[in-house]
């Protein structure tokens, strides 16, 4: 059984990126996780590995891959704060609530600590009740909740 010492929290190499591509496979079910302006897939960890190296983090225990954090820094116009946004958040559900979660956080948020950023986003779906919680338990408030709505030009006209 793994302990909080035993979990290696790192900056991703490229040869972690199939062990992040497979492992959110298995934690972003299908529909569940994706939604019009964000899905998973390979591009996801292809394009944060290659423009954000820095901010894709991996938890490794006994040479597995078995979690992972990646975000980017949104700069807004005629702003002073720039925004961490914490992308995609994931811990391999056999190493569940072992804390990995929290360890992967706590390094995301220390390089953005370390960069100057002043304010961290996370979002989810709002059913996503256990990351919800764990959210709320690393500090996050004001959960608003938002619709997105479609409208389908093929049946226009
Ligand atoms: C959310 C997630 C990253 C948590 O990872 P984890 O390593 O299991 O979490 P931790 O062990 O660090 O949990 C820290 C605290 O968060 C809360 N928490 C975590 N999982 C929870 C769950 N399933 N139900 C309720 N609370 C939960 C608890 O307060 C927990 O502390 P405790 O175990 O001492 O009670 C993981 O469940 C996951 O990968 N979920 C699917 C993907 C996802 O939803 N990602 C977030 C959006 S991108």
């Amino acid at each position: 059984m793994n302990t909080e010492s035993d979990i290696e929290i790192r900056t991703a190499t490229i040869d972690d990126l199939a062990a992040i591509f497979h492992l959110g496979e298995k934690v972003f079910t299908s529909q569940e996780f994706s939604n019009l302006y964000r899905t998973w897939d390979e591009y996801e960890v292809t394009h944060l590995f290659n423009s954000e190296t820095e901010y894709v983090l991996v938890a490794e225990a006994d040479g597995q891959v078995v979690g992972f954090a990646m975000g980017t820094i949104i700069e807004k116009a005629r702003s002073a704060w720039s925004y961490g946004h914490l992308l995609w958040l994931g811990v391999d559900p056999d190493f569940a609530r072992k804390q990995i979660g929290s360890l992967l956080f706590d390094r995301f948020r220390e390089i953005m600590e370390e960069t100057g950023i002043r304010m961290l986003m996370v979002d989810t779906q709002a059913d996503n009740k256990p990351a919800i919680k764990f959210f709320q338990r690393k500090g996050f408030e004001n959960p608003t909740k938002h619709v997105y709505m479609t409208l389908n030009l093929q049946k226009e006209g």
